[in-house]
Formats: structure tokens, C-alpha cells, sequence
């Protein structure tokens, strides 16, 4: 497999403190990776290096071996926050924003045809006209995923995005997530608190604390089982 996003020797500060220093992190094409850590430790610092939305201090952050500088399409983000959709929008009006300003420039009919497939498959058809107010926080959650998807990126950057949904509303955002991933090849980095989310989701969950990786986990099974949630745990 090839690598898509390669990181070396990366430092960054903010006001003399050193947030991260001297990371070196190679990501593969396809991928599913969790970043966890203790709060503050810059996990979500390290998602907006990764799309361009910060500037690093020093080293090296390539995106398929060019240096990412700005933000692009190919890496767009999902955030924790349930009021990153339009509000003026319906549902289907928000999916489609996005591909209305992509690259090939796509008809009416393509815009609606791929609006239509993810809402699909984020399993919200029924849902199309209502507006971000009228839908709960899983509901909108799965919007922004499915937005930030329709303009197929190559890497999907999601900080804590299910952080404050209840268990039974994160477990099926679980299933659909691991259900798109699969079919889609989109390598994903996503941030989380959660050790059991994390066990559940990442092919490596990589531990970010005190400004460098302090443990590389490699979890191919994905089964959280309360042993590994506890031997995780012990760590951060
Ligand atoms: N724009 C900024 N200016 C100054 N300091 C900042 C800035 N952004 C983040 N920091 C500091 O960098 C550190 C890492 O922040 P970051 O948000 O990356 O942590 P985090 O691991 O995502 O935390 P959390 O789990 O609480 O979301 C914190 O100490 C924070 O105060
Ligand atoms: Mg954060």
C-alpha cells in the first residue's frame, strides 16, 4: 500500500510552548487511524497541520509527497460541533453546496444524483427538506459526513466528531462509518477521547502525549474488549 500522508520531524509551538515536537508519523492509503491523548496535547493542533489550516514551526507534512501549505480537497474536515451546517439550508441544499463550487464542474442532475447517494448511505433518506434545527445531533452529524464525503476526499479529517452524542446514537455512527470506509478506500484521521471508539473504528491508534507519539497501537481486529480498553487507558 502506498503512503498518503507522511509527516517528519514535525514541531510546532504557541507561545514558547511546544505542542508538538519532532513528530515523525507515516499514514497509508486507506487507512483508518485514531489519534487519542490526554487533553491539550494537541491532537486537534495535529488534524489542522494536516489540512493546511496552521502553520507548522518545522519539519515536513506531505500529502502524496507534495508538501501541504493550505487547506485543499483533499483533506477536508468534520468537527465535534453540531452547528457546522448551513442553517438556511435544507439537508439536501447542504450536501450539495459543496459540489456546486468542485473542480469538474457538475450539472444540476449530477449535483442531485450524488446528494441523493450519500444521504443514502449517511441513512437519511426521508430527510432531504428539513433543515439542520429539525434534526438531532446524530442526525446532523451524519450530514456533515456526508457532505464532507459527496466531494469524495481523499482523506477525511475528523476531530472528536461523535464526542458529544450519547452511546446508543455513537454506536450506529460506528457502523455507518466503518460501512462508507469500506466501500469507499477514503483514508480517515480521526481524533477521539473514547479508547472504546477508538478500539472500535482504527486500524492504529496512535497515543499523543506530552508533544510526541508515545505508542503506536496496531488493531486490526477492532474489537474493544474491556482488556485492551484498560490496558489503553493505563497509558494516558
Ligand atoms: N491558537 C492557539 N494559540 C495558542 N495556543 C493554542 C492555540 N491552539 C491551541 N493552543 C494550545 O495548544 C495545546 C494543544 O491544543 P489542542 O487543541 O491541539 O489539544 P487537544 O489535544 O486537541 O485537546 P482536546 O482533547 O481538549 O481537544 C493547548 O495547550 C492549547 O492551549
Ligand atoms: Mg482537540
Amino acid at each position: 500500500m502506498k503512503d498518503i500522508i507522511k509527516i517528519e520531524k514535525l514541531t510546532k509551538t504557541y507561545e514558547d510552548n511546544i505542542i508538538l515536537n519532532n513528530i515523525d508519523l507515516t499514514i497509508t492509503e486507506g487507512e483508518f487511524v485514531c489519534l487519542i491523548g490526554p487533553s491539550g496535547e494537541g491532537k486537534t493542533t495535529l488534524l489542522n497541520l494536516i489540512g493546511g489550516f496552521i502553520e507548522k514551526d518545522s519539519g515536513n507534512i506531505k500529502f502524496q509527497g507534495k508538501e501541504i501549505r493550505k487547506p485543499t480537497r483533499d483533506c477536508i474536515m468534520v468537527f465535534q460541533e453540531f452547528d457546522q451546517l448551513f442553517s438556511w439550508k435544507n439537508l439536501k441544499e447542504n450536501i450539495g453546496f459543496p459540489l456546486k463550487n468542485s473542480r469538474e464542474k457538475l450539472s444540476m442532475e449530477e449535483i442531485n444524483n450524488l446528494s441523493t447517494k450519500y444521504i443514502e448511505m449517511v441513512k437519511l433518506k426521508g430527510f432531504e427538506n428539513h433543515y439542520p434545527h429539525q434534526l438531532s445531533g446524530g442526525m446532523k452529524q451524519r450530514v456533515a459526513l456526508a457532505r464532507a464525503l459527496a466531494t469524495s476526499p481523499k482523506v477525511l479529517l475528523m476531530d472528536e466528531p461523535f464526542g458529544s452524542l450519547d452511546a446508543q446514537t455513537k454506536s450506529s455512527l460506528h457502523s455507518t462509518l466503518l460501512d462508507i470506509w469500506g466501500k469507499t478506500n477514503t483514508t480517515i484521521i480521526f481524533v477521539t477521547h473514547d479508547v472504546r471508539e477508538a478500539l472500535t473504528l482504527a486500524d492504529r491508534i496512535v497515543l499523543l502525549k506530552e508533544g510526541i507519539i508515545r505508542e503506536i497501537i496496531d488493531n486490526n481486529e477492532k474489537i474493544p474488549t474491556d482488556k485492551k480498553v484498560a490496558e489503553i487507558t493505563r497509558l494516558l
